[in-house]
């Protein structure tokens, strides 16, 4: 039977449900098939990914050498209980220690589950029960994850866990303290203390935070933030764990974000870029403290699903591409170029106020006035430039994600120039259209 497109849209309207959408205003793409940084649509139009779906298919799409490890190992072994030992849980196990500097890792499935994890191991090594986060932030959707999350879509699911402490985060652009850049002295960073003092160092397990920020707004943190909150945390013998679901496997130019500042958290959690979502997989990768912990002390989380073989198969052969294609030397090739232009259109459009970017991970903030920085849409809400924007840009068919007054340019990392440049095109078209709209 030959369903058409119009009919699958239909269907999947009709008997499944959407994630993070009102059902009834969704617009879903059909998507067919997909190649690189390309997919096509169910009336055949093909589309560029500037956002790498959700800036996790880092290798691109239907890499051809993760299709054949995962079609390797499900002829092999397609699934082994989560306390077995397979060769592709041990190996990439084993890779894992060597990118990240630390000791051992835990599997799950998504990110919001190795936070989960990260969480509870904190709370279970230091026998404390507080966790700092940012209020710009997002760790996941399950319960806990979200309750640590400083995201708007907390607010519904609210109260959530206990425990939970949240600071500020370094937006330099809008900083919360009125800072300037030449006479700012970090309180970023200084007024974490206080609310370490006052929350009592002595119930403070861990600092969860992502090495740079995502979908909270590309929050590049300054060169010495990071050395300087590792430093603080320290003092008073609290773990960081540093989030690099988005941020890792390359995105920045390195294997995670917090080596780009030259320190080293006592966990990272990862998901996305590890296997490129091509299956699912994430996890917690702890240091050599925590590990010891482990040796005499219960390990009290685990999922059915976790080490996966297939799952862990495609993390081997991802991590292979990023070497052996030299993915992160075109992160930085393409990185500078992708720069170069959102400088560029920084300089010329009324509506960009901010551009930040590292590596293949930027955004872009739209403002009504750049003098003002009246942000184009409100925190949590959306304008009618806005709608401009993102319609012009689906009528191009580039596809992004954006919310509020921002949209991400995150594409896989094995874009072309010519590839970027053909997507930045669309960009520039589409800030002319807003800054039309907005009379400029
Ligand atoms: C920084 C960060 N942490 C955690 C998550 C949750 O990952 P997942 O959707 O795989 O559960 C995300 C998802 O976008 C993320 O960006």
């Amino acid at each position: 039977m030959d369903i058409s497109s119009k009919q699958v849209v239909q269907d999947a309207r009709d008997y499944t449900l959407f994630p993070w959408s009102v059902q009834g205003a969704v617009q879903p793409i059909h998507m067919t098939k997909a190649q690189g940084v390309w997919f096509w649509d169910g009336d055949g139009n093909k589309w560029i990914d500037f956002c790498a779906q959700i800036m996790n298919v880092n290798v691109g799409h239907q890499h051809p050498k993760v299709l054949e490890a995962i079609k390797k190992q499900v002829d092999e072994l397609c699934y082994a209980g989560p306390t077995m030992v397979t060769t592709p849980k041990a190996e990439l196990g084993k890779k894992l220690v060597e990118v990240s500097g630390l000791h051992k890792a835990f599997y799950t499935l998504s990110g919001t589950e190795a936070n989960e994890s990260a969480m509870k191991i904190a709370r279970l090594v230091t026998g404390r029960n507080k966790i700092i986060t940012r209020y710009r932030s997002y760790h996941g959707d399950t319960m806990g994850s979200m309750s640590a999350s400083g995201d708007f879509r907390r607010w519904p699911v609210e109260p959530g866990i206990p425990g939970i402490v949240r600071v500020f985060d370094p937006y330099c652009y809008r900083c919360p303290f009125g800072a300037e850049e030449a006479t700012c002295s970090r309180q970023c960073v200084s007024h974490i203390e206080e609310v370490i003092q006052m929350e009592g160092p002595q119930n403070i397990a861990a600092m969860l935070a992502e090495g740079v920020t995502g979908t909270n707004g590309l929050l590049v943190p300054p060169a010495d933030y990071w050395p300087r909150v590792r430093a603080l945390l320290d003092k008073y013998d609290i773990l960081l764990i540093d989030d690099e679901v988005m941020a890792g496997f390359g995105r920045t130019g390195k294997w995670f974000a917090t080596q780009n500042y030259g320190i080293k958290p006592d966990m990272i959690t990862f998901a996305k870029g590890v296997s490129s979502s091509l299956m699912p997989l994430g996890g917690v990768i702890v240091n050599k403290r925590i590990s010891d912990h482990l040796e005499d002390h219960m390990l009290w989380t685990g999922l059915t699903g976790a080490g996966h073989p297939v799952c862990c198969a495609a993390g081997i052969a991802c991590m292979d591409v990023y070497e052996e294609e030299k993915v992160f030397e075109n992160v930085e090739k393409q990185g500078a170029y992708l720069a170069a232009r959102l400088e560029d259109l920084k300089a010329k459009h009324a509506c960009v106020g901010d551009v930040r970017h590292i590596g293949l991970f930027s955004m872009v903030e739209l403002v009504k006035d750049k003098a003002t920085k009246e942000p184009l849409a409100p925190y949590g809400g959306t304008s009618p430039e806005m709608g401009k924007l993102a319609a012009y840009l689906r009528s191009k068919h580039l596809y992004t994600y954006s919310r509020f007054n921002l949209f991400f340019i995150a594409p896989p990392l094995v874009i072309t120039e010519e590839e970027l440049k053909y997507g930045l095109d669309i960009v520039d078209e589409a800030l002319a259209v807003v800054d039309q709209a907005l009379g400029a």
